[in-house]
């Protein structure tokens, strides 16, 4: 009996010991496990950022329990079941404090969009100044990727709970990967992956943000391009891609134009080793950093297919050269903000 509460005494300290000593994060360290401010590996995947009002709020795919490869699945669709999706709170981009599930998984009702067996991918919010919502837009998809559509949900917080609305193919177009993007106007803009992920579609959105006001385009014309993070640099529009070969790694793609719906133009921005299958990771979004001029980081996934839940990130600098504007995304095994000091 006392060896056993001697043990529980031990296992007791030990856990203080562990959650006090919960690190303060001082470099990004791509690939390597990235723990919140609670010490816990952080689950956001096929995330992106939003900033508003001194706080960064990453939003992405709570991963949660085992990966299975379903027993007809005639192609590699690993999947976890949608557990929802989680929101971190961070100043620094370093440090997330792990704010919680904020859209919930719907286990009750097996027609939800958010039911266990479904597929909910890339959440993206975006705050509407003149509703004061936290407007979140995924990707809602049957377990086969048969249902190709979007689906949305509404906050009066950033950290929830987001209220789901409903899911619907964008222009009554197929819609997978996806990202949105809010102009220096306010006028909003959904970028996802058409026309079975062969033709990226540019959808306007209504001034609520909630659904496409029906004009759109059709860019990457047959380019397969999936992952989309979309951000303005100048008077300038990037969207930084990914190829299309399910979990595993390809090529990125930076594309640059001069107005949103207009004509594009791409190139590879990463370098160094591995940059061609974009050091193993795939885009997911791009965050200006606040208060810094020129500076961005460019956010990717390292999927781990057969075990989704311990998928990576790969955060990265986005460098700029003011004359050229040319971008590169460099390889880095430890950096952290100091990196953007000397950039002009
Ligand atoms: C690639 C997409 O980018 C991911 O979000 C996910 O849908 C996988 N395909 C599924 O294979």
């Amino acid at each position: 009996m006392l060896r056993r509460i001697a043990i529980a005494v031990m296992a007791v300290c030990s856990w203080g010991a562990l959650h006090v000593q919960a690190q303060k994060n001082e470099f990004f360290r791509p690939k390597e496990v990235w723990n919140d401010t609670e010490g816990n590996p952080i689950n956001a995947h096929g995330g992106g950022v939003l900033y508003y009002k001194g706080t960064y709020y990453w939003y992405g795919e709570y991963k949660v329990g085992k990966t299975v490869l379903p027993s007809d699945a005639t192609w590699e669709r690993y999947r976890t079941d949608v557990t929802g999706v989680s929101c971190y709170s961070s100043k620094d981009l370093l440090n997330w404090k792990f704010e919680g599930v904020v859209l919930k998984a719907n286990p009750d009702d097996d027609e939800s969009d958010l039911h266990p067996s479904q597929v909910v991918e890339r959440p993206k919010v975006i705050y509407n100044k003149k509703t004061k919502k936290f407007v979140m837009w995924i990707h809602a998809d049957s377990p086969d990727y048969g249902k190709a559509a979007a689906g949305v949900a509404v906050s009066d917080s950033p950290t929830g709970e987001f209220k789901y609305l409903g899911g619907f193919r964008p222009n009554d177009q197929m819609s997978r990967d996806q990202t949105l993007f809010v102009d220096d106007d306010g006028t909003a803009y959904q970028f996802s992956s058409s026309e079975n992920n062969q033709t990226m579609h540019i959808n306007r959105l209504t001034a609520d943000y909630i659904r496409p006001d029906g004009t759109y385009v059709r860019r990457f014309i047959g380019m397969s391009r999936e992952a989309p993070a979309v951000f303005k640099y100048g008077t300038k529009y990037y969207m930084l891609s990914s190829g299309c070969t399910g979990w595993d790694p390809n090529s990125a793609e930076l594309a640059v134009a001069d107005s949103i719906m207009g004509e594009w133009t791409v190139g590879d921005p990463c370098t160094g080793p591995d940059a061609e299958k974009t050091f193993y990771g795939q885009s997911t979004c791009v965050i200006p950093i606040q208060g810094k001029k020129n500076a961005y980081i460019a956010c990717f996934d390292m999927w781990k297919k057969t075990d989704l839940q311990d998928s990576r990130y790969i955060w990265l600098p986005l460098i700029i050269n003011p004359q050229t504007q040319q971008m590169t995304i460099p390889w880095q095994t430890e950096w952290n903000l100091s990196i953007f000091n000397n950039k002009k």
